[in-house]
């Protein structure tokens, strides 16, 4: 509950996304944290007529690119108005669906298979991943992938976070090397742990991943 409320804050505080891109577009996948920096969705493949999940959707602005492309996407945050905003924003679009859930809890639950599941700056960074990464890979077809972004540890600021700590969120701060290890002990192969350098006159790159069933 104290983490659902800590997130709940952060959408709160949180600015809407931008309506069009510095190209003009409308609809955009970022996987860094900087706007119109970094690789675009064609590192997951052509996702046209795939279902595609997405951990800690925010308000779906990139899960609703990967509609507008021809995805089946489906889209889960923890915190409770992120659904309505999402659905608000992009509840015209087709093939697109949105659910207020923890993530452990929907993996868990549901009975989907995804062909890509994703997760920007979501909770693959703030869950335990000996107990996420093999949920999400028992929902992942065969062929199917994990792809997921965060900041990358830098020595001043790790380790953030421990298990069991008096913290609302605890972060799971790995470099590439700790993600590709984690990643191949829960059955992953063919992984790409990368830091994806950052736009001038900025220090922190991105870290970005793929792991496949
Ligand atoms: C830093 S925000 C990123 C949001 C979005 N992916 C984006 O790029 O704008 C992290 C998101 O993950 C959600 N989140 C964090 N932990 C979660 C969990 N265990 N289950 C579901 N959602 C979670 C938060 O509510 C928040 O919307």
């Amino acid at each position: 509950m104290e983490v659902v409320a800590a997130w709940e804050r952060y959408a709160q505080g949180r600015t809407p996304r931008r309506e069009v891109n510095s190209a003009g577009a409308r609809t955009w996948l970022n996987w860094t944290q900087y706007p119109d920096h970094g690789p675009d969705e064609s590192i997951l493949g052509d996702v046209q007529g795939r279902t595609v999940l997405e951990l800690g959707c925010g308000t779906g602005c990139n899960l609703a690119h990967l509609s507008t492309l021809g995805a089946m996407c489906t889209g889960v945050d923890i915190a409770p108005s992120q659904q309505g905003k999402a659905v608000a924003r992009w509840g015209s679009l087709p093939g697109l669906a949105f659910h207020t859930a923890e993530v452990t809890d929907y993996l868990s639950r549901t009975e989907g298979s995804f062909d890509v599941v994703l997760s920007i700056f979501g909770p693959v960074w703030f869950t335990d991943p000996e107990r996420l990464l093999p949920l999400v890979r028992r929902r992942l077809s065969p062929g199917g992938v994990l792809a997921f972004s965060h900041k990358p540890p830098t020595a001043g600021t790790r380790p953030v976070g421990r298990p069991g700590e008096a913290k609302a969120v605890t972060r799971w701060d790995h470099t590439p090397e700790e993600w590709s290890a984690l990643l191949a002990s829960s059955g992953y192969s063919d992984i790409k742990a990368e830091v994806v350098p950052p736009p001038a006159g900025k220090d922190a790159g991105t870290l970005l991943v793929r792991a496949y069933t």
